[in-house]
Formats: C-alpha cells, sequence, structure tokens
C-alpha cells in the first residue's frame, strides 16, 4: 500500500489527479471506476484543468460509476448521474457511450445490477477505481454489516449515511432510504484503488479501516488485502 499524506485538500486533489492522469496517460483505453461525494470534487477540478489544457485526453476512457440512489429519476438534480456530468463529464472529452452509470430507474434491479457487472467484465474489468470512505467506513454503499456484499446489489443505506447525506437534500425525510451499489467484490476486482480521505471528520474511519481488524462492520477495512492501494489524504484526516 502507498501513502501520501498531503498538507491540505487542494493538495490531494492535485496528487490524486496526477495518479488518475498518469494511468491514462499510459493506457490511453483505461476503464476508470469514479466516485461521488464532496472528497473527490477537487480531483474533478483538477482533471477538468488537465484535459481543457491538452494534457489529458479522454477520448479513449470507458467510465463506471460506484453507485446511485435507488429509486430516483436520472435527471433528478440529486441523482449520482446528474453529479458526475455536472462536475466531471460534461467538461472533458469523454465518449458518453463510454459512460456507465447504475440506472436508478431500472424497473428491475436484479437485472440492472447483473447487466453492470456484465459491463464491467466485458470491458476488461476496472483498471483504476476511486474510492472515498464514509464516516461509517463505508466504501461505495457498502454499509457496516454482518458479511460483505460480493457483487452489485440494492443496498439499505444506514441511518449514519442517511444523516451524513442529508446535506446534499436540505432535509433528511428527503435523502432516499436505498441504493444500488457496486459491492466489495465488484471493487476488490479493480486492478488499482485509490482512495482520498479529507478532514478531521474522517480519521477515525480512516484509522480504524487500514490500522484495525479487517471486517465488514467496517467495510473500508477489506482494502488491506488488496494488491494494489494507493491512499491520499490530507494531513487532517491522517489521526
Ligand atoms: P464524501 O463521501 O466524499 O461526501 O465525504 C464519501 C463517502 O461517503 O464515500
Amino acid at each position: 500500500m502507498e501513502i501520501f499524506i498531503t498538507e491540505d485538500y487542494g493538495q490531494m486533489s492535485r496528487k490524486a489527479a496526477e495518479i488518475i492522469a498518469a494511468q491514462i496517460n499510459s493506457n490511453s483505453s483505461s476503464v476508470i471506476g469514479f466516485a461521488t461525494g464532496s472528497t473527490p470534487v477537487g480531483t474533478y477540478k483538477e482533471l477538468i484543468r488537465m484535459n481543457s489544457e491538452g494534457s489529458l485526453d479522454f477520448s479513449g476512457v470507458t467510465t463506471f460509476n460506484l453507485d446511485e440512489y435507488f429509486p430516483i429519476k436520472g435527471d433528478d438534480p440529486q441523482s449520482y448521474r446528474q453529479f458526475m456530468y455536472e462536475n466531471l463529464f460534461s467538461h472533458i472529452n469523454v465518449n458518453k457511450n463510454n459512460v456507465n452509470l447504475l440506472n436508478g430507474e431500472a424497473e428491475d434491479w436484479e437485472k440492472e445490477a447483473a447487466e453492470y457487472e456484465e459491463k464491467i467484465k466485458r470491458a476488461g474489468g476496472i483498471d483504476l477505481q476511486i474510492l472515498g470512505i464514509g464516516n461509517n467506513g463505508h466504501i461505495a454503499f457498502n454499509e457496516p454489516a454482518e458479511s460483505f456484499s460480493r457483487w452489485t446489489s440494492l443496498i439499505k443505506l444506514t441511518q449514519d449515511t442517511i444523516n451524513a447525506n442529508a446535506r446534499f437534500f436540505g432535509k433528511e425525510e428527503d435523502v432516499p432510504k436505498k441504493a444500488l451499489s457496486m459491492g466489495i467484490g465488484s471493487i476488490m476486482a479493480a486492478k488499482k484503488i485509490i482512495m482520498l480521505v479529507s478532514g478531521k471528520s474522517k480519521a477515525d474511519a480512516f484509522s480504524k479501516a487500514f490500522y484495525g481488524d479487517i471486517t465488514p462492520q467496517v467495510p473500508a477495512s477489506v482494502l488491506q488485502f488488496h494488491q494494489n492501494v494507493t491512499l491520499v489524504a490530507d494531513k487532517e484526516a491522517n489521526f
């Protein structure tokens, strides 16, 4: 595991963007797994800057996203589909046909989940997966539980996550209570993983995940078993 501790959020974002750009520059048809949330927004700004300056080309890149609320309409401003277009995809030269997002409007979530896994497989697997971490140690929407969930499935969000995400919705009642999420198995199958961690509020989850026991009660702790993880955390997140 490689660990970078940066001075602040800005430096964390630049470091993470450099790592993602290095992946794409070494293989222009890379498959990149993207994440939503506040943490990667600065990284996405850097990627947009590199793309607009001509030093980073997304035209051959295929993307997959970790998760989506369920049910939610694709044009709902709170959907992760909208988030990704607003914060990244609308501003870079990615081929929109190569953008893969879970469909929060799917009639049959099991079919949607199975097809998503199949698409990842057909794309050759994820070369680099970007992750954040929840205050409760979740990755994607894999919440603390009795066991690790394997592949993409429908998840019931914990109250911790609903509370944490209420900031985007105005009020807690409006936060969807379920989500479609890639599973721990889908995430662990990525060839490389980069996890971004920022701020004091993440210090506890960060410490438990990487210095504690490996347990489904702290889903991110499973990353200790992955062969190629890079952690980029700012000083405040480093307990
Ligand atoms: P955040 O979310 O980046 O908004 O803190 C991270 C997560 O819940 O995975």
